[in-house]
């Protein structure tokens, strides 16, 4: 196995992404939540940028060159968590937006969409480390 599903750059982008997530959920924290909410759109933005152009290209050619065993299943426990937190944030903007009536407050899909979060990053860093044999 030697594609990558990153480069060592777009997983530095992870970790600062990472970071990032950790601020906003403070501010929301700290009741700042138009800054919140900026802060999320533009991060989710450049992560929908960063699936399309580098991740998703290259766990298609990893899933063809791997046999299924539990990295394969890694590799779609990662692409299935990641995908959950785009569409939890969809969801979130069109509730936002009034386009679907959720009548409840958001906190529990925000917060479901960090743990994911967490854990599509917990298990990327752990691919991203097994392919490079570190
Ligand atoms: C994946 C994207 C997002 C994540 C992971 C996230 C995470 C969070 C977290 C952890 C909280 C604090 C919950 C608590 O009190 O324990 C929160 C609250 C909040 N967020 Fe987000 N958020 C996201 C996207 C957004 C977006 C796009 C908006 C604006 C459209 C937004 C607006 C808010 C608001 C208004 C609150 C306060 C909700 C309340 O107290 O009822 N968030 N978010």
């Amino acid at each position: 196995m030697n594609i990558s599903l990153l480069t060592g750059g777009a997983f530095v982008l992870q970790v600062v992404q990472v970071g990032v997530l950790f601020i906003a959920a403070y501010l929301a924290r700290r009741k700042l939540l138009k800054q919140h909410c900026l802060v999320m759109r533009i991060a989710v933005l450049i992560q929908i940028g960063a699936i399309a152009r580098v991740m998703f290209p290259s766990l298609l050619l990893q899933l063809q060159s791997q046999t299924v065993d539990w990295f394969y299943f890694e590799l779609l426990a990662h692409a299935l968590a990641g995908l959950s937190v785009i569409g939890i944030w969809i969801f979130i903007n069109l509730a936002f937006m009034g386009v679907i009536r959720w009548r409840r407050r958001l906190v529990w899909p925000m917060r479901v969409a960090l743990g994911l979060w967490l854990l599509t990053f917990a298990l990327g860093a752990h691919i991203y480390l097994f392919t490079q044999r570190l």
